[in-house]
């Protein structure tokens, strides 16, 4: 059947017309999405998720004509990068223009637009004429779904799930951003990766080999307000992940493991952090493909397999292959994810 036409298709569309918020599949993970032109519709993706609204949505576009509408200016590095990565998993940060709501970036001058690299979002884009905002298709905090399933176990009857198949990425999409200074005549611009992804800081760097004016800014030093959503803790799973650094003893490390969780604290930047049944009776461990794309693609389901299983908890061993380069995204999303990380 002609995926146009699709009945999943068709029910999602006027769901959206509607004003419900609909998961779909992106190259990345499940969307929850909504247009920007609803803000009722904006609101129930904030209800759903139990979302904190301090927390701004990404604003997906099928077109770089669409993406541009969406900023006050387009510089010749967004036109670069744009044409480089999408569609693909690459957000750019930037100053928003009057067509976007408040709504979608929690009052910020800024907002982040990206163009998915997934037939059944952009179709979906195509048909309502207008981008949609979407935070990936999960309870705030808590893992992604990169399976049309992950969605409906987490919110039941309450979304609409387009089933798009597994996706390919895994992981969520890098997150760029890009402020301008007026140095004189000049503009001057500062790039700073607010969330790692596929998209490396390296390939960035390399696809800007002939753009000017502009450098690198860390992330310690870009103002806080201009990255917000960039919680310590994220992406838990429902049983805690522990992260243990190589080959250890196993009594020695579950002592050790009891010790630490009696000292940390529930909620860290007002995200709760889980916390094993005592006494501990199953472990799970969380096992990878050698391959950093592979692994990207598992991480999630793994969690959440290990997290329906009957473990109290899930071990992961970092090896010496996970201090890698290719391996940084999926390393940061693991210590997120982590309540506990033993050296
Ligand atoms: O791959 C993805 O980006 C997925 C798919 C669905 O596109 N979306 C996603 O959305 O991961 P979400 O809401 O789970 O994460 C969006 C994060 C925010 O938490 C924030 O850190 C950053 O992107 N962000 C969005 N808009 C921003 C803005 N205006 N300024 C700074 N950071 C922003
Ligand atoms: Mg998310």
């Amino acid at each position: 059947m002609d995926s146009n036409q699709s009945p999943a298709l068709l029910q999602a569309i006027q769901l959206l017309q509607q004003g419900h918020p609909v998961a779909l599949p992106t190259e990345t993970v499940y969307g929850l999405a909504a247009p920007i032109t609803n803000e009722s519709a904006l609101g129930k993706i904030f209800s759903i998720k139990q979302r904190p609204f301090f927390d701004p949505l990404i604003v997906h576009v099928n077109s770089i004509e669409m993406a541009k509408t969406c900023f006050q200016e387009w510089p010749s590095i967004a036109q670069t990068l744009a044409q480089k990565f999408w569609p693909g998993p690459l957000t750019l940060v930037m100053k928003k223009s009057s067509l976007i709501p408040g709504l979608v970036t929690s009052g910020l001058e800024n907002v982040g637009v990206r163009w998915p690299r997934h037939d059944l979002f952009n179709e979906v884009i195509r048909q309502m004429s207008t981008p949609l905002a979407a935070p990936s298709a999960n309870l705030f905090g808590r893992t992604s779904p990169t399976i049309a399933q992950h969605v409906k176990d987490e919110f039941a009857q309450k979304v609409f799930v387009v089933d798009g198949g597994p996706c390919q990425v895994g992981i969520e999409s890098t997150v760029l951003l890009i402020e301008s200074n007026s140095l004189g005549a000049a503009q001057n611009f500062q790039l700073s990766l607010l969330r790692q992804g596929q998209v490396s800081e390296n390939q960035i760097t390399d696809s800007l080999a002939l753009e000017k004016n502009w450098s690198w800014l860390p992330l310690e030093k870009v103002n806080p307000k201009s990255s917000p959503g960039h919680m310590k803790h994220h992406y838990m799973p429902s049983i805690p992940l522990i992260l243990v650094q190589g080959q250890q003893e196993e009594a020695q490390l579950l002592k050790k493991i009891e010790k630490r969780f009696q000292e940390i604290p529930d909620v860290v930047e007002s995200v709760k952090i889980i916390k094993p049944q005592w006494p501990l009776k199953n472990i799970a461990t969380l096992t990878l493909s050698k391959d950093s794309v592979l692994a990207a693609r598992q991480l999630y389901a793994e969690l959440r397999s290990a997290s329906q299983s009957d473990a109290d908890l899930i071990l992961f061993q970092c090896l010496a292959l996970h201090s890698s380069p290719d391996w940084q995204s999926i390393m940061d999303r693991l210590q997120k994810a982590a309540s506990l990380i033993i050296d």
